[in-house]
């Protein structure tokens, strides 16, 4: 079948991973929480996040060096909605949102209690790639997930878990995956 040509928009053309909220500290103690979805796993234990450089979760990471991240599924969907929008700092993404956090083990940022799967990490380096985004690669040092959602392999069944894809940024439409098959 014939393809249209397109030169402009083009990652919409592959769609990204499961939306994840990343919690962050603002100076004051405060826990910021930021909606995100375009990163990609760079090794075992490296992921990179593209990070728009006004929002408060690059702010904090460049100053703190450390961030967690939540993986948003169904159940937390529309607070993953709130936790974008832009607030103060004197306020939480989180209370507003009606998450709560538990401590991490090894950073002083907490995790999202109602996320089935966190990533501790730490900031490692930064690519400037242009314009309002910079691309952050963080280290990820410890992990929590929930024994429910634990695939074959030790990682995350996104299906089990109803782990949410934005199938049409930014507008809030998003989906859940099903029918897994081999070849
Ligand atoms: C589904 C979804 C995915 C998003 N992905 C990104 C992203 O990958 N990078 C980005 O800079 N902003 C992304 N945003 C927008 C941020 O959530 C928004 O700028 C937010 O205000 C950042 O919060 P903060 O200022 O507390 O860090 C996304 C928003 C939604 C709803």
């Amino acid at each position: 079948m014939a393809k249209k040509f397109l030169e402009k928009g083009l990652t919409k053309l592959v769609r990204t991973r499961p939306v994840i909220i990343i919690t962050t500290l603002h100076p004051d103690g405060i826990v910021n929480a930021g909606t995100f979805g375009a990163y990609t796993n760079l090794s075992s234990d490296e992921i990179g996040i593209a990070i728009g450089k006004p929002s408060h979760t690059y702010q904090n990471i460049k100053r703190t060096g450390e961030f967690v991240i939540n993986v948003v599924t169904r159940s937390i969907a529309s607070a993953s909605e709130i936790c974008a929008r832009e607030i103060s700092v004197s306020e939480s993404e989180i209370e507003q949102a009606g998450l709560t956090t538990e401590p991490s083990k090894k950073i002083a940022v907490p995790f999202i209690k109602e996320s089935v799967s966190c990533l501790e990490c730490k900031f490692e380096k930064e690519v400037e790639i242009g314009g309002y985004h910079s691309f952050i690669i963080g280290k990820c040092i410890a992990g929590h997930i929930e024994e429910s959602v634990i695939d074959k392999d030790g990682g995350l069944d996104v299906i089990k878990a109803k782990a949410i894809f934005n199938i049409r940024y930014p507008d809030p439409v998003y989906a859940v995956l099903s029918n897994p098959f081999t070849v």
